[in-house]
């Protein structure tokens, strides 16, 4: 895909990721691979630079994780992070420990007394994220200290005659304001990295990708709405045009307007093959009387794929199956060949359909971050409104209508739930905020409208700021804004006469209330 290649080598950092997500953002392809990959099979991968990721290990400790020290001797420019600092030091006959003063967790000031190379241009003082109990106590004579603060005297190392830097610091967190500096003199100035990798060069390359695997057969595309299966779809259409069919099911428990931005996107706009499968009826008859969330989802599930399954064969000489995978889904599911093992993380977006289907499958997003998808998105000509969608549950409305669910109090969450997304819209909240949605309660309270007393349903708003979605904040929302809201909602949605804001966080509330 590109010859401009980086390995990040993962000691179990939890920052592994967004090590990753800083060197793309410099247009450097990279990969997080493990961290005892063979120094053979680096030298086969041919990187322009290596990065050691940090880890909770300590370095002397039984079964702490180490690299093939050979890949220092490789001639390829190494950064060394935290733990891979201190492992590249320790591996070169320095001393790492532990002493009374030397855990640092939090800012710290950096001093700068080197400012070539990978601080050139960087600020003299400045703060840094530490997070360690180890450090480097003593480097060996062929390093050379680059960096200090208070309490670490070798906060940057630089290795005299290998292209060898360790950083005991976080380049790569927010909180070292700086830290990109890093990173893009790192890559551009040692590793001499052109940083040419761009999306419109990606497209290029997957159209081709795409078209040498699927030949003149045909694929299916399962597409739900969301921003990952619409920008597959938008990237199959265009590699392979009429080739690929495009299956959306519409369980009547999407979101008011949902089902017409696809099909006017895909079908008009596109000129998609597009099946949309009209199977609202089926959903909610099967749905019936039921209120137990999972057995709700269960039933979701399995409808799902008998559908979809019925709809994929009236597709001749389908052979393909095309899914929307990112690249954190291929990291933490152990998919990728060089990659770290399976992390145990329960994700209910990771899954898809059963492989019994029988279909080969076709990834074109597999080696993207989602703001990379979304990027690819714009590229892709497709409509702001789907490219900055926030995720939207698979079972959709159903775990959001608590309880059972009528076609009545799915109307009435619609309205709910419309009015809150637009005024976020209007405000400019919805792009700051990672999810939001309206939830209709199993509960009635007594009101009073005009002279009469009430007694009707009360709909919870909830929004949240997340970057993975295992935890969550609540979304400090403008009170001004949320009693537009309350005041619209109770207004205009018949049978509403309550509006209350979800101010608990995840853990140990989860987002959905279902
Ligand atoms: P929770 O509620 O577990 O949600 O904090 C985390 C993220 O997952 C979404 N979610 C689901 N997605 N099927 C899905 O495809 C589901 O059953 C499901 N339940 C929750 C939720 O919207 C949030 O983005």
């Amino acid at each position: 895909m590109t010859n401009e290649l980086v390995l990040i080598f993962d000691f179990g950092s939890q920052f592994a990721q967004l090590i990753a997500r800083r060197v793309r953002e410099q247009n450097v392809f990279c990969q997080i691979v493990r961290h005892d990959i063979s120094a053979a099979r680096v030298k086969e991968l041919n990187p322009k630079g290596i990065i050691l990721s940090g880890g909770p290990a300590s370095v002397y400790e039984p079964g702490a994780p180490h690299c093939d020290p050979k890949i220092f001797e490789l001639g390829v420019p190494v950064l060394a992070i935290c733990y891979g600092m201190q492992l590249a030091c320790y591996f070169m006959g320095g001393k790492v420990g532990q002493t009374a003063h030397t855990r640092e967790y939090g800012r710290a000031t950096l001093t700068v007394s080197e400012r070539n190379t990978i601080f050139q241009g960087y600020p003299t003082e400045s703060t840094v994220w530490m997070s360690h109990g180890d450090q480097v106590q003593v480097a060996s004579s062929d390093f050379e200290a680059l960096a200090s603060t208070d309490t670490c005297p070798l906060a940057a190392v630089k290795h005299k005659t290998r292209p060898l830097f360790g950083l005991q610091f976080h380049p790569e967190v927010a909180h070292t304001p700086h830290g990109g500096q890093i990173l893009a003199n790192f890559l551009r100035d040692v590793c001499g990295c052109s940083g040419s990798w761009k999306m419109t060069a990606f497209i290029d390359n997957t159209v081709r990708d795409i078209r040498a695997k699927v030949g003149n057969k045909r694929v299916i595309c399962g597409l739900s709405g969301g921003v990952d299966s619409s920008v597959c779809a938008a990237l199959l259409v265009k590699a392979i045009g009429p080739q690929v069919a495009c299956i959306y099911v519409d369980n009547g428990l999407m979101r008011e307007g949902e089902t017409e931005l696809v099909k006017h996107t895909f079908r008009d706009w596109f000129k998609a093959d597009l099946h949309a499968v009209d199977a609202r009826e089926r959903f909610l008859t099967a749905l019936k009387g039921v209120s137990d969330p999972q057995e709700k989802r269960k039933i979701i599930g399995k409808t799902f794929i008998d559908v979809f399954k019925h709809e994929a064969k009236s597709i001749p000489d389908a052979h393909f199956l095309a899914q929307g995978t990112l690249y954190p889904d291929v990291i933490e599911s152990g998919g990728s060949a060089d990659g770290p093992a399976a992390t145990i993380k329960l994700h209910h977006n990771v899954g898809g359909l059963p492989a019994e289907l029988g279909f080969e499958l076709v990834e074109p997003l597999r080696d993207l971050f989602k703001d990379e998808v979304r990027r690819l998105g714009v590229e892709l000509g497709l409509p702001e409104e789907v490219v900055w969608r926030h995720p939207f549950p698979g079972p959709g409305l159903a775990v959001r209508v608590l309880g059972d669910i009528t076609e009545a109090k799915l109307a009435t969450l619609r309205k709910a739930d419309t009015i809150f997304l637009e005024e976020l819209h209007k405000s400019g909240w919805y792009r700051k905020t990672s999810q939001a949605f309206a939830v209709l309660l199993p509960v009635q309270s007594v009101g009073v409208m005009g002279d009469g007393r009430t007694y009707e349903n009360a709909v919870c708003l909830r929004c949240v700021q997340t970057d993975d979605f295992m935890t969550a904040d609540w979304s400090r929302l403008p009170e001004d804004l949320l009693a537009r809201v309350a005041t619209a909602i109770i207004n205009k949605v018949k049978g509403v006469n309550r509006v209350v804001y979800d101010i608990s966080s995840k853990p140990p509330a989860t987002i959905e209330w279902e």
